[in-house]
């Protein structure tokens, strides 16, 4: 991996899935942030729960990194159920999408991450499985094609997107919980750090956890990270606590500055500048600037950016802001 790489890509982040797992949340009571979806979510666990009946299909959307996957398997954990878990891109047949649903006992919740990568013919097949539990396949080719119909156990498909909106609007029409996740605030990513340092056996004093979370762009993801990275600092410098110091000393080395910007968010908007005198530039050519592919761009860096308004949004393109001007002290453009 790149080290000036503080977000990285799917298949990096499934390497790491292993190791994040430990600092998972198995309940909603140890999850942090996220409070008025959880408060929601523990009203629609408890109803399913005492009608005995499997809670209604979930969609996650939200940035990369704000805990969906984690979220799944807490509601699994809350609804005492069994999760089996696949991806859009996994499934490339409706067969592979029957033999994943037909592993699965009643109420049980069948999690799928990127759902608005899954090829067309199994979103169809998903319809019927979602809306009555029951699918159809064709078997046979030409004239020995028949369909077969197969019934299915209630379950409860959890569906995770960074990108609701390429979600087909049939297929969106079938969750009856739509669950938006946003950046968290300063205070529970500072909790994040410290219950992740527990858990990790280290110690972290409350001003370094709070500098590690300012630095963690709103996202659990990167926070642990982060704290990963220092907490190897302060093991090489034998130093038993993270203190404030060591903390701000290793997050400089890592490139990653106060307002959670990485060497890729910063050249982003510094390629704008300095070649587009601050935009508007299309998304495009936004990624062949900086040498990364439209997809991650716009799911990975420009959330962040937009939402910490240091980009716009205009018809003709994406603009600097004056905020990122000054963020990068660079002069604001004089107008002539
Ligand atoms: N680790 C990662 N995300 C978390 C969260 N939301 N709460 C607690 N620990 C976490």
């Amino acid at each position: 991996m790149a080290t000036d790489r503080i977000i990285n890509s799917e298949s990096e982040n499934e390497q790491e899935a292993d190791n994040e797992k430990s600092l998972r949340p198995k309940f909603l009571k140890e999850y942090i942030g996220q409070a008025a979806l959880k408060q929601e979510l523990s009203v629609y666990i408890k109803a399913a729960k005492q009608r005995e009946e499997a809670l209604d299909h979930v969609l996650l959307y939200g940035p990369p990194g704000l805990g969906k996957t984690t979220l799944a398997f807490v509601i699994a954990n809350e609804l005492q159920v069994n999760i089996r878990t696949t991806s859009g891109p996994a499934i490339e047949k409706s067969g592979d999408l029957l033999s994943v649903l037909n592993d699965l006992q009643p109420g049980d919740v069948l999690f799928i991450d990127e759902i608005h990568r899954l090829p067309r013919v199994v979103e169809e097949t998903l319809y019927s499985a979602m809306e009555d539990f029951f699918v159809d396949i064709i078997v046979g080719q030409g004239p020995t094609a028949h369909p077969i119909h197969f019934p299915l156990p209630p379950f409860t498909l959890i569906g995770a997107t960074t990108r609701a909106g390429l979600l087909s609007a049939p297929l969106r029409d079938r969750f009856g919980i739509l669950a938006s996740l946003n950046y968290y605030e300063e205070s529970d990513l500072q909790d994040i750090v410290q219950r992740s340092a527990t858990v990790l056996h280290t110690k972290v004093t409350e001003s370094a956890a709070q500098e590690i979370a300012l630095r963690s762009r709103g996202t659990p993801r990167v926070a642990n990270r982060l704290l990963k990275r220092v907490r190897d600092f302060a093991e090489v410098a034998q130093q038993t606590t993270i203190d404030r110091d060591l903390a701000k000393q290793a997050l400089d080395q890592l490139q990653v500055d106060q307002a959670g910007l990485d060497q890729v968010d910063r050249r982003l908007l510094t390629m704008m500048i300095d070649l587009y005198e601050g935009g508007p530039v299309g998304l495009k050519t936004i990624a062949a600037n900086i040498g990364e592919d439209v997809e991650t761009v716009e799911t990975m860096y420009e959330p962040f950016l937009l939402q910490q308004g240091f980009l716009k949004r205009t018809s003709r393109g994406r603009m600097v802001t004056k905020k990122a001007y000054t963020h990068l002290h660079r002069a604001l453009p004089t107008t002539d």
